[in-house]
């Protein structure tokens, strides 16, 4: 097992766990729990699958409540947000209770917010079950839901206790999926890891044949890149907006199809592309840069084209709703060279326009 830290400032810090077998290791989970009481969030697919081994590893000690939702972004909502408060109402739940959040993104983003919110901040454990939620999603303690005019535009800042990453879980990873965490997986490398990102490019078939030591590898990178740029900037007052490469756009790809249609990753993949093409009109990249991007994704059969229905009017309009945006004015991160991303830039209408009308990935 890997352990990796999440450096934060006043006693907030909060190891990462990273190996295989862990979800049946109490003790990684219960030297993170404070009290009796334990709500496990999960949803209708990933329950059958891990619900069971995560009560068995808690043991009889604890009253051990879940909340299982349906399963798809489209559930990412406050409507559904209120069932988890149902249950820790119901179940007459303790400021010292534990929130743990079992499965994906969604349910990490969904979990962690209803933790910061009840009883205005419970404890929760993020035990992450896409290459998604590992590699990015669970570390670093933005939570929330969606709405129906923009994506993640309701939540909190909020750790978690720790992360326990268990590289089992990802065996019963649809291929489709697996390649969406590898879009985060590279944005890591874009951004401010150039030797990751070769190593990237060479490793990529073993990575679509779930090599166990090449995943063990991706993640631990990846959560490493993402806690120290977590430890730097925990707020996002600077250089954490760098995460976002691709997501203005992936996000309104992600709502203007119709939240669950694109996975996240899927249109962070097609977002990338966009935010490399802007570059060039810059003079930031040149035309192998951007070919290069194309492919790193392509190899990793992720998309790098947007879905023809989409209007230049309705990215510019979805765009304008962005927690990078200020004084309404879309912001975006770029890439002033390939391992390198800029701060939020301002965009030309003009050429953003120009991107979105020529863009031919
Ligand atoms: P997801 O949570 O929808 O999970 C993808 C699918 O895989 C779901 O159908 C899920 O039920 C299934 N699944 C999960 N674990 C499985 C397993 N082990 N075996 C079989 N099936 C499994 O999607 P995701 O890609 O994990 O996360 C995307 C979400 O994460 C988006 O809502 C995005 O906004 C959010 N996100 C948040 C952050 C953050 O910093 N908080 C960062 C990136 C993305
Ligand atoms: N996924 C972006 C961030 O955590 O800041």
């Amino acid at each position: 097992m890997k352990e990796l830290q999440v450096a934060l400032n006043n006693d907030r810090s909060y190891p990462i766990y990273i190996g295989a077998g862990l979800l049946t290791q109490a003790e990684l989970l219960t030297k993170h729990i404070r009290s009796k009481q334990i709500l496990i969030v999960t949803n209708e697919t990933i329950a059958p699958l891990y619900l069971a081994k995560l009560q068995t590893a808690l043991g009889g000690d604890y009253q051990v409540e879940t909340v299982i939702l349906p399963d798809g972004e489209q559930y990412k909502t406050l409507e559904y947000l209120e069932k988890i408060f149902d249950q820790l109402l119901a179940k007459k739940f303790s400021r010292n209770a534990t929130l743990i959040a079992l499965g994906g993104g969604v349910i990490g983003d969904m979990g962690g917010f209803a933790a910061a919110c009840y009883q205005r901040g419970i404890a929760f454990i993020q035990i992450p079950t896409t290459l998604l939620a590992q590699v990015d999603s669970s570390v670093g303690g933005k939570t929330g839901v969606n709405h129906p005019l923009g994506k993640n535009m309701i939540g909190a800042f909020y750790q978690p206790q720790c992360v326990i990453a268990d590289a089992d879980v990802l065996d019963t990873l649809d291929d489709r999926q697996l390649s969406a965490g590898l879009a985060e997986v590279i944005k890591y490398g874009l951004i401010r890891d150039p030797a990751f990102l070769e190593w990237l490019e060479t490793n990529m078939p073993k990575l679509l044949a779930r090599d166990k030591d090449a995943l063990a590898c991706a993640i631990e990178r990846s959560c490493i890149n993402k806690a120290e740029v977590v430890g730097e900037d925990e707020f996002e007052s600077g250089v954490r907006a760098t995460l976002n490469l691709g997501h203005t756009f992936g996000h309104a790809i992600e709502t203007g199809s119709g939240y669950g249609h694109y996975l996240h990753g899927e249109a962070v993949a097609i977002g990338t592309c966009f935010a490399a093409d802007l570059s060039r009109r810059l003079g930031w990249l040149n035309d192998a840069d951007v070919n290069r991007i194309i492919a790193v994704f392509k190899a990793a059969n992720l998309p790098a084209t947007p879905p023809k229905e989409m209007t230049t009017e309705q990215y510019v309009d979805l765009m304008a709703v962005d927690k990078k945006n200020v004084d309404g004015k879309i912001r975006v991160i770029l890439l002033e060279a390939v391992g390198k991303a800029s701060l939020p830039v301002n965009v030309d209408l003009a050429q953003l326009q120009a991107t979105l009308n020529g863009y031919a990935g």
